[in-house]
């Protein structure tokens, strides 16, 4: 068993060779908020990074007043700096540049950024600088220094500074590049809006000089009262005793690290209240060294399979559920605060949800800790998105470090019950063996969590649908998404007499389905984009999948209009994926009453077995 967490432990560790890792649970750290104005400057051809030989200047012993990371002011009327950040126009961050500035709407390429700061820290300590997320390759820079590259949209990453902070005048540049590439995750094709840009928190953060880095603390795997996870220290004094408390419950235990500033964590729990939707409840727990304590609330549930069943605590449940990008439609920008998630799970509350599926990539912080509060569970998605290079082991590369990311940000989160490993990715071997490797990557990260994709159909008659995928094997639940009645031949009509065959003794969801409608468009139930089309769909398609005998759940495609650049039908798409049961500004569609119908019936059938059994 040790074995197998210094595993999970160095498989979290290796990450320091591509950046540093992500310090957890930021909200209870000390932090100064870096968020507001900054400057930008547009650089299409990357002047500020490349000279004029295309060499990078942060490679260059004396790099000279091109290069934009030194931020540098012309010393007289003589000097030729030909750019300046003093003068250049600003940005709110977080928030993609795309929906900031008309200009900035198609914009794909690098963008600079420059804040000024100052900050003064106390003692001994030591001081990082922590991103949320930046979309998509990240070079950042402090006082002139490089501090590190990041790659990767949508997961956290940090910078120690201890050693270049002043007390005054710091100047943070940070250059961000979302131009799309084939080796990349995701690569050049998707169906969502490359938001570009520092889409999420930017935060100082001020901790001891040795501090609690990582923990989890979690429901061992099968038990309903045993935690079982570890704490990790960083710094010096890696050997220290550790006091995990859960002061509710009564509960404590005291370990002492090694000399990696690991220990293992295992202890029980009395009278847990085990976290459900109908219950959300969170504990405070307490992480306490001789130098550093943090507090987190976190919930504690068990999530299995059984047969064709899913099992939430030991009981039954039929995942209720609705997809969501991470956007806010009215602003046709990134989501990224509380506020944008309380809109966001809030309208899937009223809908009666009680899951979502966070498509196609990790979502902001807030999206889980929210979910967390208000009893929501949650796919989480890793964005290996159609069809990306599944030869290239650099590729490989990228997708499991985004995974591994995602898995340290979000393990002590109750509400996330499944990792998804993929979207629509075409069957080939190479395919296969790539998802197989990220599956067994993330179960010797966190075997506690169900493992998923949303795997596509394959073949069947006229009036017959197959599910069948060799990567199928290997998930927890089979996943698929299905357009009967929107692409391909024939309309909703042909939901009436369409049979599934699907071998699988596993339960099986719908990860997606969806007929695209104009909010506000009404006409006959064939008309394509009328609001009459995709409810008449929705009620089809929800009637059909219940003949399905392991159907567990089911996640329309999609909560709210979305941009898309590939959604370019005049007068009716104008790039937007127009999907959505609530239309771009807003206003629920009557597919969403049709929805919230089936799930108010289905919320009933099950609470009326669990309470037969
Ligand atoms: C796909 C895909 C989505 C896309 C949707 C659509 O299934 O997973 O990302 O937006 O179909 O076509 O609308």
């Amino acid at each position: 068993m040790k074995i197998f967490k210094l595993l999970a432990f160095a498989a979290f560790a290796c990450t320091a060779a591509m950046g540093q890792d992500a310090i957890v649970n930021i909200p209870g750290r000390q932090t100064f908020s870096l968020n507001g104005k900054w400057n930008y400057i547009i650089d299409p051809y990357e002047n500020g990074y490349y000279d004029y030989r295309y060499k990078p200047f942060d490679e260059m012993s004396n790099p000279g007043a091109g290069a934009f990371f030194l931020d540098v002011k012309p010393k007289d009327k003589t000097d030729l700096v030909e750019y300046s950040f003093d003068l250049s126009p600003t940005l709110w961050v977080p928030g993609d540049w795309n929906s900031q500035d008309d200009r900035l709407l198609f914009y794909e390429g690098t963008i600079w950024y420059r804040k000024l700061f100052d900050y003064k820290k106390t003692g001994d300590n030591r001081v990082f600088v922590h991103f949320g997320a930046a979309n998509y390759e990240t070079d950042v820079y402090l006082n002139g220094k490089k501090l590190g590259k990041h790659v990767g949209g949508f997961t956290p990453f940090n910078y120690e500074i201890t050693g270049l902070l002043k007390d005054e005048n710091n100047t943070l540049v940070v250059k961000v590049d979302n131009k799309r590439r084939r080796d990349a995750v995701p690569t050049l094709n998707t169906d969502w809006w490359n938001y570009g840009g520092i889409t999420r928190d930017v935060n100082i953060v001020e901790v001891p000089a040795t501090f609690i880095e990582d923990y989890k603390i979690q429901l061992k795997k099968g038990s309903s009262n045993v935690v079982e996870g570890y704490v990790k220290l960083n710094g010096a004094k890696q050997s220290d005793q550790v006091r995990i408390e859960i002061p509710e419950l009564k509960a404590s235990v005291v370990v002492n690290t090694g000399k990696d500033g690991y220990a293992p964590v295992s202890f029980s729990l009395k009278k847990v209240q085990l976290w459900s939707p109908e219950n959300p409840k969170l504990y405070e727990v307490v992480i306490a060294s001789s130098s550093d304590r943090v507090t987190e609330k976190i919930g504690f549930r068990t999530i299995e399979t059984r047969g064709t069943d899913i099992l939430l605590n030991g009981q039954s449940i039929f995942l209720r559920g609705i997809c969501i990008h991470e956007e806010v439609p009215q602003r046709g920008g990134r989501a990224y605060s509380m506020e944008d998630a309380k809109l966001l799970l809030g309208w899937a509350k009223e809908l009666n949800c009680n899951y979502v599926r966070l498509a196609h990539y990790p979502h902001n912080e807030n999206m889980v800790s929210l979910a967390d509060e208000m009893g929501i569970l949650v796919w989480e998605e890793n964005p290996v998105y159609w069809t990306i290079l599944w030869d290239n082991p650099a590729t490989y590369e990228l997708a499991k470090q985004q995974l591994t990311d995602l898995i340290r940000r979000d393990k002590n989160r109750a509400s996330v019950i499944i990792w998804s490993m993929a979207n629509e990715t075409p069957v080939s071997e190479a395919r296969t063996n790539f998802l197989k490797n990220l599956t067994e990557h993330a179960r010797s990260l966190d075997d506690t969590r169900l493992i998923s994709a949303a795997l596509e159909v394959h073949g069947g008659g006229p009036n017959t649908r197959v599910v069948e995928d060799p990567f199928a094997d290997y998930v927890d639940i089979v996943n698929f998404n299905q357009y009967l009645g929107w692409y391909g031949a024939g309309g909703p009509e042909r939901l009436d007499n369409t049979d599934w065959r699907i071998k699988y003794d596993k339960p099986v969801m719908v990860s997606e389905f969806g007929a695209g409608a104009l909010q506000g468009f009404h006409a006959d139930a064939e008309t394509r984009w009328s609001e009459e089309y995709q409810e008449v769909l929705y009620e089809k398609t929800l009637n059909m999948l219940s003949k399905i005998p392991q159907f567990r759940g089911v996640s329309p495609w999609i909560l709210a209009d979305f941009r898309s650049p590939r959604r370019q039908l005049p007068n009716i798409q104008d790039g937007w994926n127009r999907k959505g049961v609530i239309g771009e500004n807003g206003v629920k569609k009557k597919a969403f009453y049709a929805l919230k119908k089936f799930y108010d019936e289905m919320e009933l059938i099950y609470k009326n077995a669990s309470v037969k059994k």
